[in-house]
């Protein structure tokens, strides 16, 4: 099987009130170059690496909530989750709740090629961060402390029954927010990899972990079932639906890689409803799938033998998946 090497990636779907100007030339910026960097791991032939290299582009940029640019907990910390996957062998590694460096999804490539354990969280994750002598991900920023103190302030004023919306994608009353970043790639062998990493959701409890680091909630890669999808939105939703899981099942049922993420979506939106989430999706045939029912969600594909890479963040933008 010959396929052309592709890369999607998406920066979270959400509500993304305050995109505009600035703000969004660096969103949209840094989708491009990592599907770019993606691009070129590909060019090597590795779908995993092109995940990854993707991936911690946007960890390391500050315009995605992931890496330094993450959202903080309840007391006000960051708490990353991450994972990789690998469709020839359904090899996996995630990390969840760690705070030590801006690379979660290296924590992950380490547990995946390790093969011994699958998830490491908390003091774990964050004690073999420190062994591979990973960057520290450091304090939070001011400019983070300072929207956690509002959306706190905010918190204190709702109704109990409203606080478990405060921050998050779905949150009408936010002035903003944003979900996740991840990836989806296949080689010109047919081999399917997915990456996802995030800061998770603001103010959330201390120790939560969402589906970011859980394999089938947040992303899958099985090269038997013909897929690799990522997922972005609440992860309790994802974690409950296992909504990558579903989107790879699709396509081993037969659908494309567009109607396998469409299915996804459509089966968040029939048990949570609007505002529930998004995916991207990969099939081994180089197809590829982009869905989301928030009000926006970046995405940007590249392939080899193309230098066009196509960016889109809302609904109505063109983004040919083709
Ligand atoms: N989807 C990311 C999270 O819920 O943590």
């Amino acid at each position: 099987m010959s396929v052309t090497p592709k890369i999607l990636v998406h920066g979270g779907a959400g509500a993304m009130r305050s995109m505009g100007g600035e703000r969004e030339a660096a969103y949209r910026a840094g989708l491009v170059e990592a599907a770019r960097l993606g691009r070129e791991a590909l060019r090597a032939g590795d779908a995993l690496e092109a995940v990854l290299v993707a991936v911690r582009h946007m960890e390391a940029c500050g315009a995605f909530n992931a890496g330094v640019g993450s959202c903080l907990d309840e007391d006000g910390r960051f708490s990353l989750d991450a994972a990789l996957m690998r469709g020839s062998d359904r090899a996996a590694g995630a990390v969840g709740a760690c705070a030590a460096t801006v690379h979660p999804t290296d924590v992950a490539r380490a547990l995946l090629e390790e093969g011994r354990h699958v998830l490491l969280v908390g003091e774990g994750a964050e004690r073999r961060a420190r062994a591979l002598g990973l960057p520290a991900l450091g304090a939070p920023p001011e400019e983070k402390l300072e929207t956690y103190r509002r959306l706190l302030a905010d918190a204190s004023k709702r109704a109990p029954e409203d606080l478990s919306t405060v921050g998050r994608p779905d949150d009408e009353q936010a002035e903003d927010s944003q979900d996740t970043v991840g990836a989806v790639a296949v080689d010109a062998r047919g081999r399917v990899a997915a990456a996802v990493s995030t800061g998770g959701l603001w103010l959330k409890l201390r120790g939560r972990v969402g589906d970011s680091a859980i394999p089938g909630a947040g992303l899958y890669a099985c090269d038997a079932l013909g897929g690799a999808s990522s997922t972005t939105g609440i992860g309790e939703r994802m974690i409950r639906a296992l909504t990558a899981k579903l989107a790879c099942d699709l396509i081993a049922a037969g659908a494309d890689a567009q109607a396998a993420a469409q299915g996804a979506v459509d089966d968040l939106a029939q048990r949570f409803g609007p505002d529930s989430g998004g995916i991207v999706v990969v099939d081994r045939l180089g197809r590829l799938g982009a869905a989301f029912n928030t009000q926006g969600m970046g995405r940007a594909l590249a392939s080899l033998g193309d230098e066009a890479v196509p960016v889109a963040v809302w609904p109505e933008e063109p983004f040919p998946l083709d």
